[in-house]
């Protein structure tokens, strides 16, 4: 099965609860937020307050996607937001194990991303403890870049490293109907959008397309 995740980081944020409600009613699965502290990554975003602001307004699957240097510093801060799953940088902290197992401590899912120059492999040590894989499809920082098609034969690498654990494989940054097709084919299956749907004169319809992608 496909999960899709839109991305806020496109939405008209004036009309924040119009557009959570047209991406519910679309059948959605998880809500992507990005969250950026202007050192990891050269944007800023929003932070927990926003998620936790949210969360009265929305029963989805909150999908917290960290872009911040020394994501201990600032997780404490989604522990009682609504978040569902905080996925962190691998780039980001030395100490990978740490940050799982304050997440898990706190009944939030834990998962890792890497961004388009890292190597799957280095997430092997991580597998038995995590709930989900981001690969990153684009430099992150800004949304509306476009797939980075060498990150494929990452995707299809990380099929393998997972096995048959239970993790979901996120991809993240240019996905649209096309690139998402790849992705599901190389072996993803939770698809991020941002500017795919949020900027679609049909954002219901490009939904219900990435969501009837199937492998091929
Ligand atoms: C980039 C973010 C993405 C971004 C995706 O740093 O992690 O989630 O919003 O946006 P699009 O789909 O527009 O590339
Ligand atoms: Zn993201």
């Amino acid at each position: 099965m496909v999960l899709v995740a839109p991305s806020l980081l496109a939405a008209d944020l004036g009309n924040l609860q119009a557009q959570v409600d047209l991406i519910e009613q679309a059948g959605a699965d998880w809500l992507h937020f990005d969250i950026m502290d202007g050192h990891f990554v050269p944007n800023l975003s929003f932070g927990a307050d926003f998620v936790r602001q949210l969360r009265k307004h929305s029963k989805l699957f909150f999908d917290v996607h960290i872009m911040v240097e020394n994501p201990l510093d600032f997780i404490p801060m989604f522990y009682d937001s609504g978040a569902d799953m905080v996925t962190f940088h691998y780039e980001a902290t030395d100490d990978i194990h740490t940050v799982i197992d304050n997440l898990k401590s706190h009944n939030l899912k834990a998962g890792i991303s890497i961004k388009p120059n890292t190597s799957p492999d280095v997430l092997i040590p991580f597998c038995d403890k995590i709930d989900n894989i981001l690969i990153m499809t684009v430099e992150p920082g800004f949304g509306g870049q476009s797939f980075m098609v060498n990150q494929l034969d990452k995707i299809r690498r990380t099929v393998k490293i997972i096995g048959n654990r239970n993790i979901t494989l996120e991809v993240d940054g240019g996905i649209n109907i096309q690139t998402g097709k790849d992705c599901i084919n190389a072996g993803a299956n939770v698809l991020v959008a941002g500017s795919a749907i949020f900027k679609a004169d049909n954002p219901q319809q490009v939904i219900e397309q990435l969501h009837n992608l199937r492998r091929e």
